[in-house]
């Protein structure tokens, strides 16, 4: 299927632009009675249903029956690659166990560690595209992967490997991530400076070429503010672009560092201060918020969404998916979480979980809005408006996936030929 005429959208809903959108612009277009034409996965053309049909009469032509069609969603912070699951620390935080207590025990992100240090390749590989295919269903189209489970060189190369072979297994475009700087594992607790010359002098250097991007976690129990700067010299300097976990648990500066090292990416900030937004809007960081983590540590704090208005900071949502602090797939939770819990405007959300989200991993350029030139990843949702995104909030809207211009994805539901009473 070479060319593609999707018709008769109700609502096609899109952000549109070169730079990623500072937050309080609001960067949306609603587009109705609209059509988009694909050729050879490539947005063509969007415009009026009737103008589009008669200029493209020959092509395969899908009416969509007033849906809303809007981008294939980016998310730009997983930690998709691991083994085993953390429901027991769970309930002892639920308990009141706090994360860093617990991390520090050698629990936590250590507990994962010596999970995924036991699995193979091939059952990581498993678990992870069962992950992926289930944020497929999500309509998720783009997904950011991080190491950082493994924390040794061995097991690190592993997971980045998995990583690359990810790519030939699922639909999904991925763009990966090194975290050997997730924390200090347990195994070198008394030999944190081998463990950080580890990273300085083997692993960064070695993973260049399987990892685009270089990420630290700069916390209470991972890395401190100094140790991180010295990391993310090395990084820098080995051909990385930059992200950092900042500010998630404790104000430590994280996304005035971000900053400082002109990184792509702060991601987490609940706790980042008004002089780091300060910075990060001078050096164009964009800001990845991670509502689910937030809701699913039950934080008594959020972003600072007002300051990042104030000083023009774009807002990314990802999922943040791991087994620690976010065990969720679907990006309509972080916009929905984004919105309830966070006060961003749905025009915000949208955008964050899109467009930004696409600029956040240096995929602004291909992904992330319709529009002529992009790769033509697009869901078709099961309503007349993208309102319903968040006035339905945890309903899956995604009826199909569109990749590439090919349909990937249907959601039988009510279309199943069953005997079943709901699908008769
Ligand atoms: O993004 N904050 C650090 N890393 C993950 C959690 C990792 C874990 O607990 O396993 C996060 O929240
Ligand atoms: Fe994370």
């Amino acid at each position: 299927m070479s060319n593609l005429l999707i018709t008769n959208i109700g609502e096609l809903v899109t952000s549109a632009g070169n730079r990623p959108i500072p937050a309080g612009e609001i960067n949306l277009s609603v587009l109705r009675d609209a059509a988009v034409f694909i050729s050879n996965g490539k947005i063509k053309e969007i415009g009026p249903s009737n103008t589009l049909e008669e200029k493209y009469p020959e092509s395969f032509t899908v009416d969509v029956d007033g849906k809303t069609v809007i981008p294939g969603f980016v998310d730009p912070h997983t930690h998709l690659i691991y083994a085993g699951c953390r429901h027991e620390e769970f309930l002892e935080k639920l308990r009141g166990a706090s994360y860093t207590e617990i991390l520090k025990k050698g629990g936590g992100i250590n507990s994962t560690v010596r999970a995924t240090r036991s699995a193979s390749r091939n059952e990581l590989l498993r678990l992870a595209l069962e992950r992926a295919r289930i944020m497929f269903e999500f309509g998720t189209t783009t997904i950011e992967i991080k190491s950082g489970y493994g924390l040794n060189y061995d097991d690190e190369k592993k997971i980045l490997e998995v990583a690359d072979e990810l790519r030939e297994k699922v639909p999904q475009d991925i763009v990966v991530t090194f975290l050997g700087a997730h924390t200090v594992p347990f195994d070198f607790y008394d030999r944190r400076k081998h463990y950080i010359e580890l990273l300085l002098k083997k692993m960064i250097p070695d993973f260049r070429g399987l990892a685009e991007f270089f990420d630290i976690f700069i916390e209470d129990g991972a890395f401190s503010p100094e140790e991180a700067r010295m990391i993310l010299k090395v990084a820098k300097e080995s051909g990385y672009y930059l992200k950092v976990h900042a500010d998630q648990l404790n104000n430590l500066g994280g996304g005035g560092i971000a900053a400082d090292f002109g990184a792509i990416s702060a991601e987490h900030l609940d706790y980042v201060s008004e002089e780091s937004l300060e910075k990060m809007g001078k050096s164009g960081t964009i800001g990845v918020l991670l509502p689910t983590s937030t809701f699913f540590l039950r934080l008594k704090k959020a972003p600072p969404v007002e300051l990042f208005r104030k000083y023009h900071v774009p807002m990314a949502l990802a999922t943040d998916h791991n087994p620690g602090t976010s065990p969720f797939y679907s990006m309509q939770s972080a916009m929905v979480m984004g919105i309830f819990n966070f006060g961003m405007k749905p025009e915000e959300a949208f955008v964050a979980a899109t467009l930004n989200a696409a600029f956040s991993i240096r995929r602004g350029g291909v992904v992330g809005s319709i529009e002529p030139g992009k790769k033509a990843d697009l869901l078709i949702l099961d309503t007349h408006s993208w309102v319903h995104l968040f006035y339905e909030p945890d309903k899956n809207h995604v009826e199909y996936v569109i990749k590439n211009g090919e349909f990937v994805y249907e959601r039988v539901g009510n279309r199943l030929e069953s005997n079943d009473k709901f699908y008769s």
